[in-house]
């Protein structure tokens, strides 16, 4: 199968021309704005930007064992919908992706299920180093620091230094220090005010855990990537751990504060807990000074019956990548980034960063995963609207300027907008992920 997409700007990693892109089977064959070939299918991208499908490097899809809040086929049609073409799961799943086993067993289930390329987490335990060494299919090793959704922990220093001192593959982790947050959470028992999430789970909780990680990962040497980065007091650490440490924040982080507990209540529940207006800003700037390279979404769903439970019962977590890139094509049109900033943080960095090999660049050679992006289309986020099967979001009601319109994986058109609607073409599957390492 051929495809040409004709006269978009096109983003390629020397800068964004008006050009045409030949699709040749799974793969990006040619970029050459006068060529003439026979194709089976023409797409007229006039007006529009072509870049490189997304990739989420934090996600929580909930299959196996947690399928009531959200399964591999109505998150993978979310990723299709939100122009995000490759995935990296959590292992906080049911069973816990925490033997080799487990791991090949989700391979297998998303071969047969996902609408968009996968690849899944191995996560740590106090005493599953043995796994870690041998897992090869995998991006690399999750640790939760602090718990979250989940029985998930290693919080022994002990057990850390195993696991950073006998791995090769790189880590990331959740950084919120453990002990702080029961602390905390011991202060505030009694409470049922929401806004107590973000002092049980504080700015303290979040510096030390990463500053923890930080010296455990300079100290073995090992790659090691902060996953959702939530405070300004993180940053600095981050800058100074050098090159071993890359890190990433969430749209949640950037575009939420305490402010808005007052009218969003649980659904801005989340770990780490959203922060201040002055978080919001530094991240943001962390961003544009290149400290902080990745943007991935926490993808994290739960039934909108289960986050309507009273605090603190509701559970933390929030949807999110069938809009991140939305609302971060939104910050583009009011003048607050570049679209090529954009393509760095969410596609050509996370691929970087992970090893992924053939992803992350519009390039002769690469996967043809690709988004065709409107950035004059303004449309109103809506909970009825919404693919992933929690069917609710934090932003319903907010209007955006800047949406994808067509999402190919691996030169299969998976999804297209048209005249408001979207269209899904689940004959081709997405395919596994493939590793430098
Ligand atoms: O808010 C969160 N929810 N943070 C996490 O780290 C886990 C996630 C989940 O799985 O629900």
């Amino acid at each position: 199968m051929k495809t040409l997409i004709k006269n978009a700007v096109v983003v390629l990693p020397e800068g964004s021309v008006e050009t045409s892109v030949l699709i040749d089977g799974k793969k990006i064959a040619t970029i050459d704005a006068a060529i003439q070939t026979t194709v089976d299918q023409t797409v007229d991208a006039g007006g529009k930007h072509l870049i490189p499908g997304v990739i989420d490097d934090q996600v929580h899809f909930r299959e196996p064992g947690l399928t009531h809040k959200e399964d591999l086929a109505h998150a993978s049609r979310a990723c299709a919908k939100g122009g995000v073409t490759s995935f990296l799961e959590m292992p906080n799943t049911v069973p816990n992706t925490v033997t080799v086993d487990v791991l090949h067993d989700k391979l297998k289930m998303a071969q047969s299920r996902s609408l968009v390329n996968y690849g899944f987490y191995i996560g740590a335990t106090p005493d599953n180093v043995g796994e870690l060494r041998h897992a090869r299919r995998t991006p690399g090793i999750k640790i939760f620091i602090g718990s979250s959704t989940g029985n998930l922990l290693v919080d022994e220093q002990a057990a850390l230094e195993t696991i950073f001192a006998e791995t090769i593959l790189p880590i990331c982790a959740h950084c919120e220090d453990e002990s702080t947050v029961r602390e905390n959470a011991a202060r505030y028992a009694n409470s049922k005010d929401i806004a107590d999430h973000s002092r049980v789970r504080d700015h303290r909780a979040a510096f030390i855990a990463t500053q923890r990680a930080i010296d455990l990962a300079v100290r073995h040497q090992h790659r090691f990537h902060v996953l959702h980065v939530s405070t300004a007091a993180e940053i600095d650490l981050i800058a100074a751990g050098g090159d071993l440490i890359t890190a990433e924040v969430c749209p949640h982080h950037l575009f939420f504060n305490v402010d808005d507990y007052a009218s969003l209540g649980s659904l801005v529940k989340m770990n780490p807990s959203i922060k201040t207006k002055s978080d919001n800003q530094k991240l943001w700037q962390a961003l544009l000074d290149g400290v902080i390279t990745v943007i991935a979404t926490d993808h994290a769903p739960h039934t909108i019956e289960e986050k309507q439970q009273p605090y603190p019962a509701c559970p933390s977590g929030l949807p999110a990548v069938e809009n991140s890139l939305a609302l971060m094509l939104n910050q583009v049109c009011q003048g607050k980034c570049s679209l090529e900033q954009v393509v760095k943080w969410m596609s050509t960095e996370p691929a970087r960063v992970w090893g992924i090999q053939n992803k992350g660049k519009i390039e002769v050679g690469y996967d043809a995963d690709l988004a065709l992006v409107d950035l004059s289309l303004t449309q109103t986020v809506l909970n009825e609207n919404q693919e992933t099967k929690c069917g609710w979001t934090p932003w319903h009601g907010t209007e955006l300027t800047g949406w994808p319109v067509a999402t190919w994986v691996m030169g299969h058109q998976v999804f297209r907008q048209e005249d408001g609607k979207s269209q899904f073409d689940s004959s081709v599957l997405g395919k596994e992920i493939e590793y430098r390492h």
